[in-house]
């Protein structure tokens, strides 16, 4: 007896498609023709269905893998870079008694330390928006824009920051998850503008659409070259050698609008400024 086994799609009398196994055996005689087959036909849609999602569950598990690689790679870079830093400024102060010297390595340390607790607060923000769900709560718009900006005022001190709001928005979402978004909007706004300039401004504005509520953030900064506007949201991509950033900012926030349900897109011009304007649900 010869096995055989064959899958197939064939037509079902509902005039649906379904995958079946065809198997068996058969036995030849001396002539070469068929004389006798055993098999049967199964129908095995159900099992084509979970294969087919075991193969997309891999894909999305070695995105992950391969994510997870990187991770670790630039979280190292990420964490020595200031470390090493912090060090060689350590011990060139140990060799001055020059009191101003000694000031101006302390702030650059102050610079080190504030680089990796950013670093660190990107990666708790992260990790937050893949583990946890939404919480959504009344938000009101304006005054959650006002304390992120207050947050960030000692760094933002020499740009000016506009809000417009043209009516009261208050909206049912995830306040710090927003937080999240806007905070890294507004920090990038600041540390890639052009601070020569007679008026360098950062503006919000907001107004409500449909079922959504569009957030807009305008900087007349550095820009961003037409090349770049797709790759900004990678994981860890930085546009500029300027940044001392990690280039998760942007990431992040591409991320946590995903689970919000949200959409960001940007418009900009390389010496001139950037618009990044985003949509979420309210
Ligand atoms: N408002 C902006 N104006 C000009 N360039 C910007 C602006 N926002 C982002 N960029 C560019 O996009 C890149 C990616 O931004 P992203 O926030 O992801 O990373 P980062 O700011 O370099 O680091 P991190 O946010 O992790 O500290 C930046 O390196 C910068 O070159
Ligand atoms: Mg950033």
């Amino acid at each position: 007896l010869m096995p055989y086994q064959n899958e197939l799609r064939m037509k079902t009398k509902q005039g649906v498609y379904r995958w079946f196994l065809d198997s068996g055996s058969f036995k030849l005689d001396e002539h070469g023709n068929l004389a006798t087959l055993v098999g049967s036909i199964v129908d095995i849609e159900e099992r084509k269905r979970a294969e087919e999602e075991i193969l997309s569950k891999n894909i999305q598990l070695a995105k992950t893998n391969e994510e997870l690689d990187r991770f670790v790679y630039s979280a190292s870079h990420d964490m020595r870079a200031p470390l090493s830093s912090l060090l060689g400024l350590i011990n060139i102060s140990e060799k001055t008694t020059n009191i101003d010297e000694l000031h101006s390595y302390l702030q650059m340390m102050k610079g080190r330390i504030r680089t990796m607790e950013g670093f660190i607060r990107e990666v708790t923000d992260y990790s937050r928006n893949t583990r946890l769900d939404l919480t959504l709560e009344e938000t009101d718009l304006e005054e959650l824009i006002r304390g992120v900006a207050q947050n960030l005022a000692d760094m933002t001190g020499r740009v000016r920051i506009e809000i417009n709001l043209t009516e009261k928005i208050v909206l049912l979402t995830d306040p710090s998850r927003l937080k999240v978004i806007l905070n890294n909007l507004l920090s990038n706004s600041y540390k890639y503008h052009r601070l020569d300039q007679a008026d360098p401004f950062i503006a919000f504005s907001a107004h409500k659409s449909n079922n959504s509520v569009v957030i807009k953030i305008a900087d007349n900064g550095s820009g961003i070259e037409p090349d770049y506007h797709n790759k900004i949201f990678d994981m860890f991509f930085r546009a500029s050698t300027k940044s001392e950033g990690s280039g998760l900012g942007l990431y992040i926030v591409k991320e946590t609008l995903q689970k919000m349900g949200g959409t960001i897109w940007i418009e900009s011009t390389p010496g001139e400024g950037s618009v990044f304007t985003f949509a979420i649900p309210a």
